[in-house]
């Protein structure tokens, strides 16, 4: 049995150039799934998960992430004034009590592996998690409590992954597992034809702190960056990282179509616009 893992790692200091101009000013993260942004839902699935501690690991033009996890009095107070009671609600639980935010600065744009190695001071000796904003996953349980629950029966780093069209596998890390899903070998974005299987690594990790010792030695790998995924291989050898295949849908919102998909299931489920919403798709493909 394990403890449970009490740090959520946010690496949100890329520039989010698939979604120019809209990113020009504005954080990736904060694009908006119907009406929360996606570093919201990141949150929210970390802190069901049973996260306490929150580290964005940031960057140049995120300004607006701090911003949105503080409290603002003012809007409070004018929101009590005209009796909002219900968007009141909605802006005042973003961070429940008992959570904290700390934010650390990626001076150098060296890849996700270097994120991950800034929130160190941060993280200390226990495990921990990472989460991807632009993997939105709709699923409850959420995916990251659905690993923290993998992590407490067997220990060990546990890594989210999906199938995928091995056509795809250049777009992610890729996994070899033994017949326990135990990780055998990863490699980052292979070409399909080098590709060990189409079991790809989606965007949330729950890693043994030793992961930070691998990262101050491996080097830059694919793209010149300090990879996770290499980080990730060289841990394997002496600490057990698992496969784990969440159950939930996976949706792609650092593309424009994983974004608009999104947009439409949550939409669809939403209280206050699920219904209408419905049948105006149902309108719209009747014609
Ligand atoms: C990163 C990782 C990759 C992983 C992917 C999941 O890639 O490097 O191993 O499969 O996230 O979304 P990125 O999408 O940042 O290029």
């Amino acid at each position: 049995m394990s403890a449970s893992v009490r740090t959520a790692v946010f690496p949100v200091a890329g520039r989010g150039s698939r979604f120019l101009p809209a990113t020009k000013a504005s954080p990736k993260e904060m694009l908006p799934i119907v009406d929360k942004p996606l570093i919201q839902y990141a949150v929210e699935e970390s802190i069901e998960a049973g996260a306490t501690k929150l580290v964005f690991v940031t960057g140049r033009s995120k300004r607006a992430i701090e911003d949105h996890f503080d409290t603002d009095a003012e809007l409070e107070q004018s929101l009590t004034e005209v009796g909002k009671d219900d968007l009141l609600e909605s802006i005042r639980g973003i961070v429940p009590s008992g959570v904290s935010c700390i934010y650390i600065r990626q001076g150098e744009p060296l890849g996700l592996g270097h994120a991950v190695l800034c929130a160190r001071p941060a993280v200390g000796d226990e495990p921990f998690f990472v989460h991807l904003a632009d993997d939105l996953i709709q699923g409850s349980p959420g995916c990251l409590a659905q690993m923290a629950s993998e992590h407490r029966n067997h220990g060990g780093s546990v890594v989210a992954t999906e199938t995928v069209p091995k056509a795809h596998t250049s777009s992610y890390g890729i996994v070899e597992v033994d017949d326990a899903d135990r990780l055998t070998a990863i490699v980052e974005k292979p070409q399909p034809e080098e590709a060990p299987s189409d079991r790809a690594v989606v965007g949330r990790y729950l890693l043994d702190a030793r992961i930070f010792d691998k990262l101050e030695t491996t080097g830059r790998g694919a793209g010149g960056e300090i990879q996770l995924t290499d980080a990730i291989a060289d841990l394997l050898v002496e600490s057990p990282v698992y496969a784990y295949s969440f159950s939930g849908r996976r949706f792609d919102c650092g593309s424009k179509l994983g974004y608009l998909q999104a947009t439409v299931a949550y939409g669809l489920e939403h209280p206050t616009t699920g219904e209408r919403f419905r049948a105006h798709l149902e309108s719209l493909i009747r014609g």
